[in-house]
């Protein structure tokens, strides 16, 4: 994406196929906002032909015109602001609106009016979020589906730094478009080897310095990887957990970031309907969104330790699948007693965490679609945030805001722990149905300790809703996979860097 000046060239004379503005107010006040003045005879026209085709300056909404006489651009995309002074959200989600609007083309400038440096890392974000397109599995594609490829975008801003912001919104929006890649691959494509391969050809492929190691089945069970183990063990494509370390030299703060990777979620022997099982191939978003964290750390040389695990596992319900009653030893030494082969995130995260403790982790954040609970509490768009430190939890939920990616604080009541009592081992995976989600992070709360039993400042991102987005595209959000998490996580990389 490249950063033009305000004025040079004027908006009249650029030479693009698509030049985005701004539509506020309605009736006969609708008016055409943009970062750089139009010459008012144009302007003129937008309006009259923003009224004549009942154009809607409600937030995200484009309509395209032909450009008028006296520009040189091919094509007017008018998206709507709103009637307010736009916020971050607002422009994310208009230049997003705009750049999906923009099928067939080749090149566009931006040019909504924005004040400082947030509003332009939310245009530059919302514009690249706006082009993603997942068609690695179209042999043809649909006209009125085709969105554009290879956009050559620009933005218009006066803003200082806009070089280096628009550089850090074109490294995260990539992060965020590979998380959404793998979310979208289909399950019988990306499963815990494939997993693994897709994340070294990445690696390779990048200026990051990352060091992976990946153990695989047979050293995850002399391990004594119990949890991830039973999960994986009614599939015949195996369990995986792939650690990805980005160490810069002199970094203090050594984060662990551990995501839920189960490649497809059928429940297990306590198989799950038919029409809860259609999305379940996201639910390997958490280790998504992790390894996209990590890769946008070290391409941006966060001054950060960062390490991602990645729990891959299949949960499938073959003749050696685990079954309710089966009490497994997790890495950790604890025994659990299985209660429902479908609550295996927990299990498969819990084995991440030892491991992160295990090599010093100092911060444990762990990423999750772990609850259908979680929905049922805040909907499809808001991810829930549990901890067992506050200053951690406010400054989770400081990075979402900033982000743009809406997180609410949920609560681990103390009483709920003893639905977690077992007759026959140390725990239990699950207690009671009230309350699921807070008695999943209760259950992983449990792994967030020192081998003394010490806590170690730790946090559970339940991403079940906004992982995946089943409605249409709306504002920059795409259909499908989303990469929830990926831009809140970077955002708290970047802060815990500068406490240092
Ligand atoms: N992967 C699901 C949670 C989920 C549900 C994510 C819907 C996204 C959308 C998880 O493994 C699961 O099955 N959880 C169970 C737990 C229950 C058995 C305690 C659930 O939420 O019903
Ligand atoms: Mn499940
Ligand atoms: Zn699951």
């Amino acid at each position: 994406m490249n950063v033009l000046t305000p004025g040079k060239p004027s908006l009249d004379s650029l030479q693009t196929d698509a030049l985005v503005v701004g539509l506020t107010g309605s009736g006969d006040d609708l008016t055409v906002v943009s970062a750089t003045p139009l010459p008012e005879p144009t302007v003129e026209f937008l309006k009259r032909a923003a009224r004549s085709l009942r154009a809607s300056s409600k937030v995200a909404t484009v309509t395209r015109i032909a450009g008028p006489a006296g520009i040189e651009a091919a094509t007017v995309v008018l998206v709507g602001l709103g009637d307010e002074e736009p916020t971050t959200t607002t422009l994310r989600r208009a230049a997003g609106a705009a750049t999906r609007a923009l099928a067939g083309h080749q090149s566009a400038v931006i040019a909504l009016p924005h004040g400082g440096a947030s509003d332009l890392a939310a245009i530059a974000q919302g514009a690249l979020s706006g082009t993603y397109t997942f068609t690695a599995h179209k042999t043809k594609r649909d006209k009125d589906e085709d969105q554009p490829v290879d956009l050559d975008l620009s933005v218009i801003s006066e803003v200082e730094d806009a070089p280096g912001i628009v550089a850090r919104a074109e490294v995260l929006s990539r992060a965020v478009n590979w998380a959404r890649d793998l979310v979208n691959t289909p399950p019988n494509v990306l499963y815990p080897q494939s997993f693994a391969d897709e994340v070294e050809r990445v690696v390779e492929g990048s200026s990051a310095s990352i060091a992976l190691r990946v153990l695989d089945d047979s050293e995850l069970i002399e391990g004594g990887f119990g949890g991830i183990v039973g999960v994986g063990q009614g599939s015949a494509r195996p369990p995986r957990i792939v650690a990805m370390e980005y160490a810069p030299e002199g970094a203090k703060s050594k984060i662990a970031l551990v995501g839920k990777g189960i490649t497809f979620d059928t429940g297990g022997v306590c198989i799950k309907p038919a029409g809860s099982m259609t999305t379940m191939k996201s639910d390997m978003g958490g280790a998504a969104a992790v390894a996209a964290t990590v890769l946008a750390a070290a391409e941006l040389e966060l001054p950060v330790a960062v390490t991602s695990y990645l729990c891959l596992a299949e949960n499938m319900p073959g003749s050696n699948a685990q079954r309710p009653g089966d009490v497994v030893t997790m890495r950790k030494g604890t025994t659990v007693e299985v209660i429902n082969t479908d609550a295996e995130g927990r299990m498969v995260l819990a084995d991440g965490m030892t491991l992160a403790v295990e090599d010093g982790a100092e911060t444990i954040i762990d990423v999750a679609t772990l609850t259908g609970a979680a929905m049922v509490a805040l909907g499809p768009k808001i991810y829930a945030v549990m901890a067992n430190d506050e200053a951690l939890s406010e400054q989770i939920l400081a990075a979402a805001k900033a982000s743009d990616e809406p997180a609410w604080p949920m609560p681990l009541p103390e009483e709920l722990r003893d639905g977690l009592k077992s007759e026959v081992a140390d725990l239990t995976h699950m207690g009671e149905r009230w309350g699921g989600a807070l008695t999943a992070g209760l259950f992983l709360k449990e792994f967030a300790t020192t081998t003394d039993g010490e806590p170690i400042p730790w946090a559970h991102l339940d991403i079940a809703g906004p992982a995946f987005n089943e409605a249409g595209p709306a504002g920059d959000l795409p259909k499908g996979g989303t990469g929830v998490a990926v831009a809140s996580l970077v955002a708290l990389l970047e802060a815990k860097g500068a406490e240092q």
